[in-house]
């Protein structure tokens, strides 16, 4: 009897607690295929999910297949002996040692492929390099697990900051959860029932009866993608994006998580004009995050688990580029921090671009909050607006990728091209959000708004060096000696790359040789030698004359600023004098104005058509094709620094020169923050 009644609860409340949590999983397990329990599921509770991805026990094969992949592609990434000890100030940040960790999970037992997922995922991570992730489409992000209160960190009148419920938490979750709201507002206790939106707004006191902080450096440690401490404090709240097709909502990782491993939060609140003390507890919710479908469990590991199409390289020796351009030849794509780029672009352009374990999302950003009217020329991720101050504009620019490389290149340009003309003397340059993308896009931004000068006439970025591990280099060897890519289809073509005075690579150079030896952390390395970032001249003509000095530049985001984006902003800054705003960190701690610098990011499947069309994969260095269906992301190049030109940007610092506190009026109100910025900071 008892028994059935926490059933009923478990399915009302969709296993709030951890009792209901645990009934409910035996029983499905018991009775069913667990991955048959969720199948053609819109919302789930959390422990359904893991009850299934839990069943799946380690095969040693598969494991060992996923170590050595991972290994060996990683000697193609610039920074392995980098990243195990950086330099100040990012010593405290990025210290892992990856070959150690191999060797550990390798020897390793786990209970389920889940764990070993999370020890390899986490390992990565520890890395804070959002291009050396590992994602196994198995697990992350087939369910994202939300909770209707997304967090944000906001500073009183008196300059106390406080974690709130997002003022606009309720509009956002109605809006997007519609279907799912009325589990969260029967959840909620006593005469709370029913009125979650009254928690909009609330202080939250406690987050699992600790202060809320504690959560917040907890998820710091794991979440990943960027160096500073702040910069992953920040990814615990709420923000917006500018995507393809308009503002969208980002729910931070409290309110989203994309590995189904917490079932409820318990929050202590005070809401908005009360005195009063409400304890609350809010399950998480899983929400089908694929198209993929499934009916058991063995349909699950065939759809989800096992490679598909695209997870491995393929041989172009041939010729027949087609093989690349299939759709699902960018598994990798779905998990890049910008909007869907087209087949051509991606083999056109080189991309710098944040790997996250969370699929991007289309939340959209409350109408209320969301700028209307953007000037003549504006276009998907780049929107242009004029302020009633009459004398700033500003550009929001949501990746340095879009649909279509030309329309974002014209949009950017005609966009501030009608700032100057209403009149605009300044100019703000939004990037909260903006996980990078196409390279050349960043330096055409920073040439077109500084115009022609020393720092952007050769070129507007940074030189840059790839690895010249031993695979690499008789990669390079076969091209150049042995013509193996006549149709320059590989990224290793000398045809692609210039010395840093602009000449061009002929055919037959050899650019690896000599390689270039440095010692990095008391181990020796090889790399190649300084090359120039291979964009200019642009393919559309900039104007022959600034737009804006770069003082009178501000360029705002919360930090999470990466990849191309960091390129766009590390010279506007530290060449132009830009003013760098990072908006609502924690007072107490360096925030850094971006990070995850690279210089031009690729992944394992790249790595492996290189491999395959240049004959080598038979060699013992060769990674062997992927059993699963992983991403192994690398940075490929790794861009010099401008300060201390000796070394990598990635470890110099980057601190912003304003942090612009966040309070309930201009959070997530890009408008009204904007106001704020021209009115404060220039
Ligand atoms: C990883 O690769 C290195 C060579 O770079 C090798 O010495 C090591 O044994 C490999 N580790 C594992 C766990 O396979
Ligand atoms: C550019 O640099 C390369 C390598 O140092 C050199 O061989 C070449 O002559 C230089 N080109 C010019 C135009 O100076
Ligand atoms: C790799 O080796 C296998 C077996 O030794 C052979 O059948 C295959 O043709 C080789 N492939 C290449 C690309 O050399």
């Amino acid at each position: 009897m008892v028994f059935k009644v926490s059933l009923a609860g478990a399915a009302l409340l969709g296993a709030v607690s951890a009792l209901a949590a645990i009934v409910d999983t035996r029983l499905v397990a018991k009775a069913v295929d667990p991955c048959a329990a969720i199948a053609g599921q819109k919302w789930v509770a959390p422990a359904a999910v893991r009850a299934c991805f839990t069943s799946f026990q380690v095969d040693p094969i598969v494991k060992a297949n996923i170590i050595d992949v991972a290994n060996k592609t990683l000697a193609f990434h610039t920074s392995v002996n980098f990243e195990k000890l950086a330099p100040e100030p990012f010593t405290a940040d990025v210290h892992e040692d990856l070959l150690a960790d191999f060797a550990r999970i390798s020897r390793q037992s786990y209970n389920s492929e889940l764990d070993l997922h999370i020890d390899m995922s986490r390992t990565l991570k520890r890395l804070n390099d959002g291009h050396c992730v590992y994602i196994n489409m198995c697990f992350d992000s087939v369910f994202l697990s939300f909770v209707p209160t997304p967090l944000v960190l906001l500073t009183d009148a008196k300059g106390v900051q406080n974690v709130h419920i997002a003022p606009e938490a309720f509009t956002v979750a109605s809006a997007e959860f519609a279907d799912e709201l009325g589990v969260w507002q029967n959840a909620l206790p006593g005469n709370l029932k029913g009125k979650l939106s009254s928690l909009s707004g609330a202080k939250v006191l406690k987050i699992n009866g600790e202060d809320p902080f504690v959560a917040v450096d907890a998820n710091a440690l794991i979440t990943g993608s960027f160096q500073g401490f702040g910069t992953r404090q920040n990814s615990f709240f709420a923000t917006y994006n500018l995507g393809s097709t308009g503002f969208t909502y980002s729910m931070g990782n409290f309110g989203q998580m994309s590995l189904p491993l917490a079932d409820s939060v318990t929050l202590t609140i005070q809401r908005t004009g009360s005195n009063k003390l409400d304890t609350i507890t809010l399950p998480y919710r899983s929400r089908i995050a694929v198209s993929t479908t499934w009916t058991d469990t063995a349909s699950f590991r065939q759809n989800l688990c096992v490679a598909q199409p695209g997870t491995n390289g393929v041989d172009l020796s041939g010729g027949d580029i087609t093989k690349r351009d299939e759709p699902s030849a960018s598994l990798m794509g779905a998990f890049q921090q910008q909007p869907k780029i087209s087949p051509a672009d991606r083999q056109r352009h080189a991309l710098n671009v944040l790997l996250d374990t969370s699929r991007q999302q289309d939340i959209a950003l409350p109408p209320v909050l969301t700028p209307a009217n953007p000037v003549a020329g504006s276009a998907g991720v780049a929107q242009s607006f004029m302020l009633d101050d009459k004398k700033t504009g500003v550009l929001a620019l949501g990746s340095f990728s879009d649909t279509s490389f030309d329309g974002l290149e014209q949009a950017m340009l005609s966009g501030l091209q009608s700032l100057k003309a209403a009149g605009a003397k300044q100019l703000i340059v939004d990037v909260t959000g903006n996980g990078g993308g196409f390279i050349c896009l960043a330096h055409w931004l920073h040439r077109i708004i500084v115009g022609p000068k020393s720092t952007t006439n050769l070129q507007a970025g940074l030189d840059t060096m790839a690895r010249a591990g031993p695979l690499a280099q008789l990669i390079v060897q076969r091209i150049t000696q042995d013509n193996a890519d006549p149709l320059n289809l590989l990224n290793f073509n000398p045809l692609n790359w210039q010395f840093p005075n602009g000449t061009h690579f002929t055919a037959d150079h050899d650019w690896l040789q000599p390689p270039v030896q440095r010692v990095i952390n008391g181990r020796q390395d090889a790399f190649s030698p300084r090359m120039a970032d291979q964009c200019q001249p642009f393919d559309m003509d900039p104007p022959s004359e600034a737009l804006f000095a770069g003082k009178d530049v501000a360029i705002i985001s919360n930090g999470r600023c990466a990849s191309s984006c960091s390129l766009f902003s590390v010279t506007m800054a530290k060449e132009e004098g830009a003013k760098m705003v990072v908006v609502g960190g924690k007072k107490d701690v360096v925030q850094q104005y971006c990070g995850t610098v690279g210089g031009q990011s690729t992944d394992f499947s790249d790595m492996d058509t290189e491999i395959k069309t240049t004959g080598l994969k038979n060699n013992s260095l060769a990674p062997p094709d992927f059993m699963t269906n992983s991403v192994q992301g690398i940075t490929w190049r790794l861009g010099f620094g401008v300060v201390d030109p000796t070394q990598p940007e990635e470890w110099q610092n980057r601190p912003a020169d304003v942090n612009l506190p966040l309070t309930a009026d201009i959070v997530n109100n890009p408008i009204a923050l904007w106001k704020q910025v021209a009115k404060t900071v220039f």
